[in-house]
């Protein structure tokens, strides 16, 4: 959470110094006044970019040679400095000290970006939400990346492993299908867990707020997981079970089409309004 934002020359802004609320800010004003620029500078802090702008050195503001985006956060880590000069490399401070790669701004201010752009989101394909809700988790928890990983991986061995047996390549495939399986449902289920954990504070949270804005007119906003196994009120060694079991069940037709279609990789996320369908 940033709790302080200061800006030196960055858009629309010459100087600046902001204070936000821990919970939720909303940030309204006529055109041209700095919201965009405002957002931008906050990604910034996440990513160490612009997740829109294509030029870094765009956001210096016209007449300067530099821009500064200084945020401060509620914990010790949380203190972000980006300087960026015409003609030089960006440089990043963590807690006033240089850092050498950007990789290390990773999870410091854990961040998602939604512009207009990401419209793609609730319209185009599941893959675009998985992206998102593996951007936002990654950031914040150290065992979903791993267990997302171990998945991707054991995922590619099943799949492999299929296609042997059905082309009789692979001789004892099936015992090898049987060791990936034990290892892919405990992983699989790591990431299903944190996934619906996320999505229902994510509904929680934007209902209520969607509620608030549109003075209870603008109907009901839903935001529900829908993954390919049952997950909810489950603890995540009944869902690693349940998908084993699934898994298990479905082995004879997965070796048809050489492909596991029971897993994270399928999950599909909806976004909905009065029970209607927003990608549609
Ligand atoms: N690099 C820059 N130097 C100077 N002014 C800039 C720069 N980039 C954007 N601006 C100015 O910032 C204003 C737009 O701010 P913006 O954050 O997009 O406003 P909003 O989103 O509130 O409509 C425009 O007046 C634009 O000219
Ligand atoms: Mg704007």
């Amino acid at each position: 959470m940033i709790s302080s934002l200061r800006l030196y020359s960055f858009r629309a802004y010459d100087e600046a110094e902001l204070e936000f609320d821990p919970d939720f800010n909303r940030i309204v004003g006529k055109n041209g006044v700095g919201k965009t620029s405002l957002l931008e500078a906050v990604a910034h802090l996440g990513y160490g970019n612009s997740p829109w702008s294509g030029r870094t050195v765009d956001v210096i503001r016209s007449g300067s040679d530099f821009a500064v985006i200084h945020g401060i956060g509620a914990t010790r880590k949380q203190d972000v400095k980006i300087k960026i000069k015409r003609g030089s490399r960006k440089e990043v401070y963590l807690r006033e000290k240089r850092i050498p790669r950007m990789s290390e701004l990773l999870g410091v201010f854990p961040i998602t970006a939604v512009g207009p752009q990401e419209i793609e989101l609730v319209k185009g394909s599941p893959s675009i939400r998985r992206k998102m809700l593996d951007s936002v988790l990654c950031q914040i928890d150290a065992v979903y990346t791993e267990n997302l990983s171990r998945f991707k991986k054991l995922i590619l061995d099943r799949n492999s492993a299929l296609k042997g047996v059905r082309s009789g390549e692979m001789k004892g495939g099936h015992v090898l299908i049987d060791s990936i399986d034990e290892n892919l449902a405990p992983a699989a289920a790591g990431v299903m867990e944190k996934r619906e954990l996320l999505i229902r504070q994510l509904h929680a949270k934007s209902s209520e707020i969607y509620r608030e804005m549109t003075g209870g007119r603008g109907g009901a906003l839903e935001l529900i997981y829908k993954p390919t196994v049952d997950v909810e009120d489950k603890s995540v060694g009944e869902i690693e079970q349940g998908y084993y079991n699934r898994l298990s069940a479905r082995r004879k037709r997965d070796l048809d089409t050489g492909e596991t279609v029971i897993g994270p990789h399928r999950d599909e996320l909806y976004f909905g309004k009065d029970g209607e369908d927003m990608a549609r």
